[in-house]
C-alpha cells in the first residue's frame, strides 16, 4: 500500500505532464521561419505562384492590359517611329542624347530580339505571353525583349507638350494609393535614384486588384516578367540607364529624375490606365 506522501508526488508529477502537455497544445505558432528569415520571407514564398510561367499567364490580363499595337505576334512587331523629332524634348533632354538613344541603343534592342526570336516559337507569341514566361528563355531573348519594349513605352509616355499633373480617374487613383501627386512623385524618385546600376523605374497597375504601384527593375526588366517582384501592367516609364541622361547630366542623375517630370505625357499615361483596367 502506498503512504500518502508517495501518493501526493504522483499527483505533483502527473499535473506537471498534463499542463506541459496542454501549454504545448496552444502554443502559437511562430510568425517567423524557423530559419531565421523574416515574415515577408513567408509571404514571398506563397506570393511566388506568380513567378511561376502558367500563374503569371492566367493572371495577366487579356492582352497584357496593353494597347492593340501589342497583340500581335512578336514575329509581326516593327520599330516604332519616335513620335517627335530628336531635338523636341530639349531642353530636359537634348538632341544627341535622344538620336543616340533611340537610333543606336533601342534599335539595336528591336534588332536583337527579331534575332533571337528567329526560326523559334517565340515569334508566334505576342510579347506580353514572352514576358509572362521570361524565365524559360534565355539572356539575349530577355534583355533585348525588354530593351525594345520598354523603351517604346518610355519615348511615348514623354511629349514636348508635357508636364503637369494627370486628371480624372488616375489622378484620383494616385492620390487614394499615394495620399498626393508629390507623395507620389517623390516615393517614384526615390525608386528611381536608389535602381544601383541600370535599370528603370516604373509605376504600373497591379494585375490582381487593380492598385497602382511604384517599382524599379535591374537591367530591360520591367514588370510584365515573371521575375518581377510585383507584377502589373506598365504605364510610365522611366529609363535610368546612363545612356539616357549623361552628355547633358553626367553623373546627376537626380536632376535628369526631376526634369522628366516637364515631359511626362499624362494624356498617355491617363490612356495606359484605362487600357490595363480592361477584363
Ligand atoms: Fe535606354
Amino acid at each position: 500500500m502506498k503512504s500518502k506522501k508517495q501518493i501526493s508526488l504522483f499527483v505533483a508529477v502527473l499535473a506537471i505532464i498534463v499542463n506541459t502537455a496542454i501549454a504545448q497544445e496552444v502554443k502559437p505558432r511562430p510568425t517567423k521561419p524557423e530559419n531565421g528569415g523574416s515574415l515577408k520571407t513567408i509571404t514571398d514564398v506563397s506570393g511566388s505562384s506568380q513567378n511561376d510561367p502558367q500563374m503569371a499567364m492566367k493572371r495577366m490580363p487579356i492582352g497584357g492590359g496593353l494597347s492593340e499595337e501589342w497583340s500581335v505576334y512578336s514575329g509581326e512587331l516593327k520599330f516604332q517611329e519616335l513620335p517627335y523629332s530628336y531635338d523636341a524634348l530639349e531642353p530636359v533632354i537634348d538632341k544627341m542624347t535622344v538620336e543616340i538613344h533611340y537610333n543606336r541603343h533601342h534599335r539595336s534592342y528591336y534588332n536583337n530580339f527579331m534575332n533571337a526570336i528567329k526560326e523559334t516559337e517565340l515569334t508566334k507569341m505576342p510579347i506580353y505571353h514572352i514576358f509572362a514566361q521570361i524565365s524559360e528563355f534565355s539572356d539575349a531573348v530577355r534583355n533585348n525583349s525588354g530593351g525594345y519594349f520598354n523603351h517604346a513605352l518610355y519615348w511615348d509616355n514623354l511629349s514636348p507638350k508635357g508636364g503637369g499633373e494627370p486628371k480624372g480617374e488616375l489622378a484620383e487613383s494616385i492620390i487614394k494609393q499615394f495620399g498626393s501627386f508629390k507623395d507620389f512623385t517623390d516615393k517614384f524618385n526615390t525608386a528611381a535614384k536608389t535602381r544601383f546600376g541600370s535599370g528603370w523605374a516604373w509605376l504600373s497597375v497591379d494585375f490582381t486588384n487593380g492598385e497602382l504601384f511604384i517599382s524599379s527593375t535591374a537591367n530591360q526588366d520591367n514588370p510584365l516578367m515573371n521575375n518581377a517582384e510585383r507584377m502589373g501592367v506598365p504605364i510610365l516609364a522611366l529609363d535610368v540607364w546612363e545612356h539616357a541622361y549623361y552628355l547633358n547630366y553626367q553623373n546627376k542623375r537626380a536632376d535628369y529624375i526631376e526634369a522628366f517630370w516637364k515631359i511626362v505625357n499624362w494624356e498617355m499615361v491617363e490612356k495606359r490606365f484605362k487600357q490595363a483596367q480592361k477584363k
